[in-house]
């Protein structure tokens, strides 16, 4: 997967170096061509077969809306490229409607950009025309703008926080751009959004009753602000907020098949290599540990500590942090019944689940494709005026030294190595996940090489006279003038991008 992240930063390079209209779609396929290894094609299948089960379970269009992925797909192996984009031209020119519903626009952009890009990898003579090249740069911008406009619409950004996966700075990010946000990192704890790494319990018996934060574990269930979409957000929106960090799981609590991202807002995560994730949640598990067992309360000395925590015994690690330990991301997408699935209980189903419930995610991120490409999800994306390397990112070791933790003191070598032999699921999830950030990743470099931007909207808006008070700025897209001029907006906006239709339908 290695050459996915070269790809990424390539297209990167080549959305800021190569001037607008000179062959960009060109390089960028011919590049991803030489570059792409089994697995991108395979999980573009995935993503492909997965989005047109989405949309056939959605309620508008379904059956057309399935019949076009089929269509744009069915393409690829017998027509020309050339064919190909003109098919799917054709075909959004009849589905203006999707704007109204973000979630199958966003399973429409995505399987229609990885047909494309599958197409073109498979091609064995690869010609592109000028034609082909215009499409797809309507394509994009008609992505773009719908895009633009679903996430001022709905204004309130609900961010999956998998833990130890850039969540801090993700949030440090939002509240820097000025989101109304909950005092912290954005979590609210009435909505039952806190993470649930510890067994209280289970660390009782083990250390002779002494507690622990992050012991929520055995606290299933949300109270009941946080059950439901339509409440979650009431209560949001009664303090103001547009921006929420959710550090638990997915919505839906008593069977996987109904837990669901809420729609009306605009849903990100951000993911991580999942080994490297697991690695960094021990340690800082066991640095939160030893600071509370040595601490002025604890009744444990040094050496019960590093018999118990850190003699790599993996029975105590699956009786203490049964989920932490055992494919957490996975978890984090399947609701609250899946989340707390006993150790070992993941399988290919929740990844199936879970991989069905990513893709429905406005944004997906990946941290380890670099800083670069988290920005230009950022800027572009959510309209943030900021660049990762802008923030005060703490490195995990000055959080655990502060803590007075080395990751010396439990090496925890053998345990580490056999839990990411554990960890199946979560590699699959994360390789989808990965996928997905490329399209998101090619979709937003297409749209800010062809000069779109997400300020663009704010202008037409002034112009048309909705806007509120200028100062009133903030959280990029989701701030609530946006929001004001999005709902007054016309779809022909949505359309045609250009500022002459908003102006004249907002009179
Ligand atoms: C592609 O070829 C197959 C058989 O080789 C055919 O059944 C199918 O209809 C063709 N698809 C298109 C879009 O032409
Ligand atoms: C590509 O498609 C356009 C129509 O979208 C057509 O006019 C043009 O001739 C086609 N080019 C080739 C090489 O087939
Ligand atoms: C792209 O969109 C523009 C403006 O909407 C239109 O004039 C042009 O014909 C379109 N190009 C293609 C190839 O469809
Ligand atoms: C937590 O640990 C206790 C004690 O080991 C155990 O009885 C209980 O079932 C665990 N809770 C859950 C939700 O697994
Ligand atoms: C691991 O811990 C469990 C109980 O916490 C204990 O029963 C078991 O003997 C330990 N295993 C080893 C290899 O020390
Ligand atoms: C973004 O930030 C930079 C510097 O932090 C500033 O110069 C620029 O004007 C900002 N752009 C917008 C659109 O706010
Ligand atoms: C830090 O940890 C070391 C060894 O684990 C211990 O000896 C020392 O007392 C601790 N320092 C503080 C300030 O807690």
């Amino acid at each position: 997967m290695l050459s996915v992240v070269v790809l990424i930063s390539t297209l990167l390079f080549l959305f800021v170096q190569v001037p607008q209209g000179a062959g960009l779609l060109l390089e960028v396929l011919r590049y991803a061509s030489e570059n792409v290894d089994k697995s991108l094609e395979q999980e573009l299948r995935v993503i492909i077969e997965v989005s047109s089960l989405a949309s056939r379970s959605s309620t508008i269009n379904s059956a057309d809306l399935a019949g076009l992925a089929k269509h744009v797909c069915a393409a690829r192996c017998n027509t020309t490229f050339n064919q190909t984009m003109a098919n799917s031209k054709d075909s959004f020119e009849r589905f203006w409607s999707l704007t109204e519903d973000p979630g199958l626009a966003i399973a429409t952009r995505r399987s229609v950009l990885a047909c494309i890009i599958l197409h073109w990898i498979l091609q064995k003579e690869r010609k592109f025309d000028d034609h082909a090249e215009k499409d797809l740069e309507n394509i994009t911008r008609w992505f773009y703008n719908v895009h633009l406009h679903s996430v001022a619409q709905r204004g309130l950004l609900e961010y999956l926080h998998i833990s130890k996966s850039g969540g801090t700075s993700f949030s440090e990010a939002a509240a820097l751009n000025d989101c109304s946000m909950a005092p912290g990192i954005g979590q609210v704890e009435e909505l039952g959004d806190l993470p649930r790494w510890i067994n209280g319990t289970a660390f009782e018996e083990v250390t002779g009753g002494i507690d622990i934060m992050w012991s929520y574990y055995s606290t299933k269930g949300r109270p009941s602000e946080g059950q439901t979409c339509t409440r979650r957000r009431a209560y949001l929106k009664e303090f103001g907020y547009n921006y929420v960090s959710n550090e638990f799981t997915l919505h839906g609590g008593s069977s996987e098949r109904n837990t669901h991202v809420c729609p009306q807002m605009v849903n990100v995560v951000t993911l991580r290599d999942p080994d490297t994730r697991l690695a960094s949640h021990l340690h800082y598990m066991l640095a939160r540990v030893k600071k509370r067992l040595l601490g002025k309360n604890g009744k444990v000395d040094e050496g019960n500590f590093f018999d118990i925590f850190c003699a790599g015994n993996v029975t105590v690690w699956e009786r203490l942090a049964p989920t932490a330990i055992d494919n957490y991301n996975v978890r984090s997408f399947i609701g609250e019944r899946g989340f707390h699935m006993p150790v070992g209980g993941i399988g290919p189903e929740d990844v199936e689940i879970a991989r069905r419930l990513l893709l429905q995610f406005d944004l997906v991120l990946d941290l380890d494709a670099g800083s670069e490409t988290v920005d230009l999800a950022i800027q572009q994306g959510l309209g943030w005026n900021l660049s990762m390397l802008d923030l005060h990112v703490r490195s995990s070791s000055w959080a655990l030294s502060k803590l007075n933790y080395s990751k010396e003191d439990c090496p925890n070598d053998e345990l580490l190595r056999t839990l990411r032999n554990r960890q199946n699921p979560d590699r699959a999830l994360y390789s989808t996940g990965r996928t997905l950030a490329l399209l998101d990743g090619v979709f937003l470099g297409v749209a800010r090489a062809l000069g779109l931007r997400p300020v663009v909207l704010a202008t037409m808006e002034v112009a048309a006279g909705v806007l509120v008070p200028r100062d009133e700025t903030g959280c990029g897209l989701m701030r609530p003038a946006a929001v004001e001029g999005a709902r007054r907006g016309d779809a022909a906006t949505a359309r045609g991008g250009g500022g002459k239709a908003s102006r004249s339908s907002a009179k």
